[in-house]
């Protein structure tokens, strides 16, 4: 008689990502099939192995992803000791001899969070009857602790390296945008991978990369590496099917992409930076200062991070507005700014603040002619 398979354990996930970005990570959850609910922070999901899998290959605003161990109430050290010995920490950390430990904790009688990582380790060492040690060495597990209202929830990382370290910053830029941010303004700006794309400020190439690799299809994670693929229920026979089935999926974008810079310096570490991430042959980059710059076509999408900063940021905004309403008037404009109102006094429509390096960033868009209407020169 044939066996019942047992029904996968769900597991219960959460995606990190930068407060204000939820929803644009929500949105990927929801386009890979899942389920998400957001909260303040990131996106919980739910699934089996194959969506854990799924989500680190394919998420681009993401930072990483978690998994819930355990989730209890604890008011005593001691009770916070023995109910985490309880959780099978061997599946994860099999080899480990450091782990990192982050805890937070608010409005719980277990208040100091050092002592709560403390009591974290001491049960999970407990559980694997060996001694590990707590590090801040990025390269080990790490293990968040979020204590609220006495409840405690123990999440383990999945991912392993923040998922924005995408491995194709290979040329520095002396104000590069992160991988994951760049995406979401792509995403925000609501591209459709087939009109023309722009980005006439794009240093290091960061959003024409990210472009590239969406409109090619190209996962984020394919060439990396994740903490799960350490873990005693990894099964690699699954990771190499979505593995395959990411990779038959590239093909060369139906669209246009572009990036220019005034900097030639810039625009050869954008050329290196396209080249680490496969994307060479699907962009091109050109030097060219804003002011000379011409649309390749009537329509398009024209999404930038221009250089802020003392008296430049006013320049940099000014220029953007005079050539978007002179020569892009029918394009979609994106272009971000850690000022609220970048061009004072003008009205603009803000359509996202996230948090960068504990900075709001505020994201603006419209089409060419109705964006800067009201700037006045
Ligand atoms: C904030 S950085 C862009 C960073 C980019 N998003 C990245 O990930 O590396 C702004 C860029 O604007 C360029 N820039 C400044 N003035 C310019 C102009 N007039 N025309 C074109 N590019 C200009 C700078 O060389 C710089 O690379």
């Amino acid at each position: 008689m044939e066996r019942a398979k047992p029904a996968e354990t769900v597991l219960e996930l959460f995606a990190v990502t930068p407060p204000g970005l939820e929803k644009v990570t929500a949105g990927e959850l929801s386009s890979l099939g899942l389920s998400p609910h957001m909260e303040a922070g990131g996106v919980t999901f739910r699934g089996g192995l194959r969506e854990l899998y799924l989500a680190n290959l394919w998420l681009r605003t993401a930072s990483r992803v978690l998994l819930k161990v355990a989730e209890f109430r604890a008011v005593s050290f001691r009770e916070l000791v023995s109910r985490v010995a309880r959780y099978p920490w061997e599946i994860y950390l099999s080899r480990a001899e450091k782990v990192r430990i982050r805890a937070t904790c608010r409005k719980s009688r277990l208040y100091h969070s050092g002592a709560v990582a403390e009591r974290v380790l001491k049960g999970i060492s407990a559980r694997l009857s060996r001694e590990l040690e707590l590090t801040k060495d990025e390269e080990a597990p790490l293990i968040v602790v979020r204590l609220f209202r006495d409840r405690v929830l123990l999440r383990i990382d999945t991912s392993g390296r923040d998922l924005f370290k995408r491995g194709y910053k290979v040329a520095p830029g002396p104000a590069p945008l992160r991988e994951n941010l760049a995406a979401a303004l792509v995403l925000l700006s609501g591209w459709d991978h087939r009109a023309p794309f722009l980005d006439p400020f794009c240093g290091t190439g960061t959003i024409v990369i990210e472009a590239a690799m969406m409109a090619a299809d190209l996962a984020p994670g394919l060439h990396r590496s994740f903490f799960f693929e350490e873990w005693r229920n990894f099964d690699p026979s699954l990771w190499e099917e979505l593995r395959a089935e990411a990779r038959a999926r590239v093909h060369p974008p139906e669209a246009l992409i572009l990036g220019s810079d005034i900097s030639a310096q810039a625009v050869e570490a954008a050329r290196e930076n396209a080249r680490a991430a496969r994307v060479d042959g699907f962009v091109r980059f050109e030097i060219c200062d804003v002011r000379d710059l011409h649309p390749p076509a009537p329509f398009g999408y024209l999404v930038t991070n221009p250089p802020y900063g003392e008296r430049l940021s006013k320049t940099a905004y000014h220029l953007l507005a005079r050539v978007v309403r002179e020569r892009f008037k029918d394009w979609v404009v994106v272009f971000l700014s850690p000022d609220k109102e970048p061009l004072k006094g003008v009205p603009l429509r803000r359509v996202a603040v996230f948090q960068h390096g504990g900075l709001d960033v505020n994201v603006f868009r419209g089409r060419g002619q109705e964006l800067f209407r009201k700037v006045r020169w």
